[in-house]
């Protein structure tokens, strides 16, 4: 009887370990932050080097903030689970700001703005009302997912845990269509020279950094450098760099 009691008493213990806040981040030098790996253009791994738009951005804050940086990938669908479980400060994966995240996570103020689009094959469901009978290829625990599901009369969503392989999937000519960011939309059609196109935005996010539930003294450090980098010209130089336009949020 004793020992359950002792194991619980860890358990609770170890589930209400606290975030680091500001001052422990501050004084120890180093900001852990999480990230996919997989999401161009916004964070990706080219080879070993860990790049792309959320990449740089992170980077250039924490060096406003005076920290060095320690980045940590994870599948999309671990990132917000182990922020609860505090194995780093922060994450910045395009997560769009949700009521249904906000239970679990803090955001900061948006860092871009941006919308899921459908992309299809020339001749493939454009928009919502095409997408009837249709089956669509989406990145698994994501708003694409989420906003999928509201179209009606779909005929099937493959999930996969990697949005390139959803768009993979599209390409292969496994499903009718990929719903992703309008951004890497974009990218892909570029890049599949007229093999793919772009049809309607199914809805629009605001896409913040997560931090935990609570850690209100690293949320105000985050948002007063994204401030200042969205102020001093930081934002605009990689935001013109990665897109060839300002993705801020307006
Ligand atoms: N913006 C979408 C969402 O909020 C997709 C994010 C996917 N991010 C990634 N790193 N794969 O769910």
């Amino acid at each position: 009887m004793k020992k359950v009691a002792l194991t619980l008493a860890a358990l609770t213990l170890l589930t209400a370990a606290q975030a680091r806040t500001w001052a422990e981040i501050k004084q120890s030098g180093t900001i852990k932050i999480a990230t996919e790996g997989a999401f161009p253009p916004f964070n990706l791994l080219k080879g070993k080097e860990l790049t792309g738009f959320e990449v740089d951005l992170a980077n250039a804050l924490a060096k406003g903030l005076g920290l060095k940086v320690q980045w940590v990938t994870q599948p999309f669908d671990n990132l917000l689970i182990g922020l609860g479980q505090d194995r780093y400060d922060f994450v910045i994966a395009s997560h769009g700001i949700t009521p249904e995240r906000l239970k679990a996570v803090d955001f900061t103020n948006p860092h871009y703005c941006t919308g899921g689009a459908v992309v299809t094959k020339p001749g493939g469901p454009m928009n919502a009302a095409a997408l009837r009978g249709k089956t669509v290829a989406v990145q698994v625990g994501t708003t694409y997912l989420e906003n999928v599901r509201k179209v009606p009369g779909l005929k099937d969503v493959k999930t996969f845990p990697k949005d390139t392989d959803a768009q993979a999937a599209l390409m292969a000519g496994r499903v009718d269509a990929w719903v992703g960011d309008k951004f890497t939309g974009l990218d892909l059609v570029k890049a599949q020279k007229g093999k793919v196109v772009q049809g309607d935005l199914l809805f629009n996010e605001k896409i913040g950094m997560a931090v935990k539930k609570g850690n209100s003294s690293l949320l105000k450090e985050l948002n007063a450098a994204l401030a200042k980098a969205l102020s001093n010209g930081t934002y605009a130089k990689l935001s013109t760099q990665y897109f060839g336009t300002d993705v801020r949020c307006k």
